[in-house]
């Protein structure tokens, strides 16, 4: 481009966190267990009990997304402080929880970005078989009716259910897969259909109820290359992108499954069980919006038939992959962040392009961020400036998407504040805001601004002018 287009007005700058990974207070006022309480799924890690303690915090912590200038926060509500047991009985404390939350973040003249479900499902439902049992997409209308009717009339952006197609890829990664099936892709695909299910009849309800209220999924997108222009390669990138991207995101869009994933589940024997009226529902709800989550792009190359079928999350290049479909290769061209994940800005620009060509819905990025230990040091400070230049290069690819004509209303990277990585610990750290605490030692918990933080706020204040 010779020229840039400049952000729009009222572009909604802010920053992401989830439940279970920022609020600690794991089993106070009545919350019910989460699967992620339960699983003690991570060895050498904090768990998820007290984590950046943002319960007790929450009001200091909004005081300083204000500091920074955002325009939304986006959050997730805990499942299990509105249902303890799933469905039910309703928890007082934990619906007021969440209006104060709501209240304190209007008050600061910030949009509230609600994500409905971000992986703590209540451990009672999962004890009932989960999302494999049909019973859940009552439950999830139940919860759903619940918080359109206290927080409908004060959000107006709601997110149905974080990164669905992670939690079916990754089905053992958050405790919400039996380990004992002998057939566990058939569970998954089962579940997915569940999810998709509740989520449009979600979608339905949002906007028969709240008419000003604007709702969509939020799955992870991302690019995903063939590793070399051999054909075989470029047909295993289309393979995956299928299954990976568009399966979710075509349902959540068009109401139907893509063809490329259906014939895949039928010829694996993994077709899920799908009741009368289900298509029409599906059919039936529309998306306002895609928010999506983005931290770097895939490389794949022809299966050869030695895949481990395994989706690995952690140097996930490597690990993924499915016999006779697709296999995960490194990309030459990309350096990796100290996890090992490949730090792709310019995939993030073909990412936004790739989903507003085929949805042509506008889009808002509600994760994106790099995990990185950091220091800190004498007079409070942390010089985190490999964040801020992940971050730069990832808004340069967004303005030059802009440019592209992609319609895009809102960043939200991950995280605000200091968290709980879902896999790693508070070690990797992801805020704008550090939390003065260790792995096991709470130490005093107080927040830090990061260099970070000071850099957003410009970034902010010139409406991305100066990045
Ligand atoms: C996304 C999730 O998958 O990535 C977050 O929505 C998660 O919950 C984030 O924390 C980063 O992953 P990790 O494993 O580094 O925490």
């Amino acid at each position: 481009h010779t020229s840039l287009k400049t952000f729009p007005e009222n572009f909604l700058w802010g920053g992401s966190t989830s439940a279970y990974q920022v609020e600690g207070a794991w089993n106070e006022d009545g919350k019910g267990p989460s699967v992620v309480d339960m699983a003690n799924h991570v060895e050498g890690v904090t768990d998820f009990k007290v984590t950046s303690d943002h319960y007790h915090h929450y009001k200091e912590d909004v005081a300083l997304f204000a500091e920074m200038g955002f325009k939304a926060y986006r959050f997730s509500i805990a499942w299990t402080r509105i249902f303890p047991e799933g469905t039910g009985e309703v928890n007082q404390k934990g619906v007021e929880f969440y209006h104060n939350l709501i209240d304190e973040i209007k008050q600061h003249n910030m949009e509230p970005i609600v994500t409905m479900y971000h992986f703590d499902l209540p451990y009672a439902l999962q004890q009932q078989g989960g999302w494999a049992n049909r019973a859940m997409v009552d439950a999830f209308e139940q919860y759903a009716q619940v918080l359109f009717n206290e927080y409908g009339d004060k959000v107006t952006y709601w997110l149905t259910i974080n990164e669905q197609n992670m939690m079916i890829l990754h089905g053992d990664a958050i405790g919400t897969l039996d380990p004992s099936l002998k057939d566990p892709k058939k569970d998954l695909y089962q579940q997915n259909h569940h999810m998709l299910v509740a989520q449009a009849k979600a979608m339905k309800m949002c906007h028969d109820k709240l008419p000003h209220a604007k709702i969509g999924p939020a799955p992870n997108i991302v690019s995903i290359y063939p590793a070399t222009s051999k054909p075989e390669d470029i047909l295993a990138a289309d393979n995956y992108v299928a299954i990976r991207n568009w399966l979710y995101l075509d349902m959540a869009v068009f109401g139907k499954y893509n063809h490329v994933v259906w014939s895949y589940l039928e010829e694996n024997g993994w077709t899920p069980v799908i009741q009368d009226g289900d298509m029409e529902i599906l059919k039936g709800a529309k998306p306002d919006f895609i928010a999506f989550n983005y931290y770097t792009s895939q490389t794949v190359q022809e299966s050869t038939g030695d895949e481990e079928d395994k989706q690995g999350t952690g140097d996930q290049h490597l690990t993924i992959g499915e016999t006779g479909v697709f296999k995960g290769a490194k990309n030459q061209h990309l350096k990796t962040n100290e996890f090992g994940w490949e730090i792709d800005p310019v995939g993030f620009r073909t990412t936004l392009r790739q989903i507003y060509s085929r949805y042509g819905l506008p889009l808002i990025v509600t994760e994106t961020g790099l995990g990185a230990f950091d220091k800190l040091e004498e007079g409070d400070k942390v010089h985190d400036e490999y964040r801020i230049d992940f971050l730069r290069k990832h808004l340069e690819q967004m303005q030059l998407a802009i440019s592209d004509g992609v319609e895009v209303f809102g960043f939200c990277p991950w995280s605000a504040i200091d968290l709980v990585s879902t896999h790693q610990g508070i070690s990797k750290r992801y805020g704008f805001i550090y939390v003065n605490r260790d792995e096991f030692e709470l130490l005093d918990m107080r927040r830090i601004r990061k260099d970070s933080f000071y850099w957003y706020q410009k970034v902010i204040k010139t409406n991305g002018q100066d990045i």
